[in-house]
């Protein structure tokens, strides 16, 4: 089956003020690419080309004046505005017409990876059933959504976003893989405390149905949302080669 991305890049990312008052945090440098290939470049990888872009209305023309159509890469990219900042399960529910009787993997534009992930996306294409994500261990779990395994390690069976006491060290990565059916799914949700539609409800809906598949990461991972993972991200890529995939992007155009 075809998947379709979806790269969410929307936020008001005032945690980097004033590096984002007058642009987009997915536009800032990590390495030698402004942030937002890292992520394109590993959903290409895995052989997906049609993607679309959320980003707020505030910093679209900025987005869309890098990006372009994607023809000088060989994708295809759409773009839907956020409003405004209702959370990721929100802006995936921006997709629901482009994605249609597809299944999608939605890859969050501040997580930058330092090498594909491409197989994990070949195996949820080969099936796309139920839900798909990717688990890496860290030492600060409590930042982000936590994973409990079952007691044989198989399954995910519950996520805890950013608990104050961790169950385990297993962070959810900011790469989702869903069957078209993710898009109901969004609309049974109901704001959290801080008022957003949490991806962590949809996957814990497909973990209660048994429907969760997940892997561990082997390279390394990171968020770049405040001042010290954004360095931390651009140490991890400063001796990474820029991915093959978007190595066209370093090219000077007249
Ligand atoms: C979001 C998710 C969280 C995930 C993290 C990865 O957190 O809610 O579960 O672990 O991305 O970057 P946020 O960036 O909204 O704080």
């Amino acid at each position: 089956m075809t998947l379709k991305g979806i790269v969410l890049a929307g936020g008001t990312a005032t945690r980097l003020y004033p590096l984002t008052k007058v642009t987009n945090k997915h536009l800032l440098p990590v390495g030698r690419l402004p942030m937002i290939y890292w992520p394109i470049a590993r959903l290409m990888e895995g052989g997906i080309t049609e993607i679309a872009v959320v980003t707020s209305r505030d910093h679209m023309g900025e987005i869309v004046n890098l990006l372009g159509s994607g023809r000088d890469l060989g994708a295809d990219f759409t773009y839907r505005v956020q409003d405004q900042a209702g959370g990721i399960a929100q802006a995936l529910g921006l997709a629901e017409n482009f994605v249609g009787s597809d299944g999608c993997v939605v890859i969050l534009g501040d997580n930058v990876y330092t090498s594909p992930f491409a197989d994990g996306i070949r195996d949820f294409a080969a099936c796309p059933q139920g839900a798909r994500i990717i688990l890496k261990r860290v030492p600060d779990p409590g930042r982000y959504g936590v994973a409990e395994l079952s007691s044989d390690g198989k399954s995910v069976v519950g996520i805890e976003e950013k608990p104050a006491q961790p169950k385990t060290d297993y962070a959810v990565t900011g790469v989702y893989m869903y069957e078209p059916g993710v898009f109901n799914v969004i609309k049974t949700l109901k704001p959290s405390g801080r008022g957003e539609l949490e991806i962590t409800d949809v996957n814990n809906h497909y973990i209660r149905q048994n429907m969760m598949k997940w892997s561990e990461f082997a390279g390394e991972w990171t968020d770049a949302g405040t001042f010290d993972s954004l360095l931390h991200a651009s140490q991890l890529v400063h001796e990474l080669a820029v991915p093959e995939i978007v190595k066209s992007v370093l090219e000077r155009r007249a």
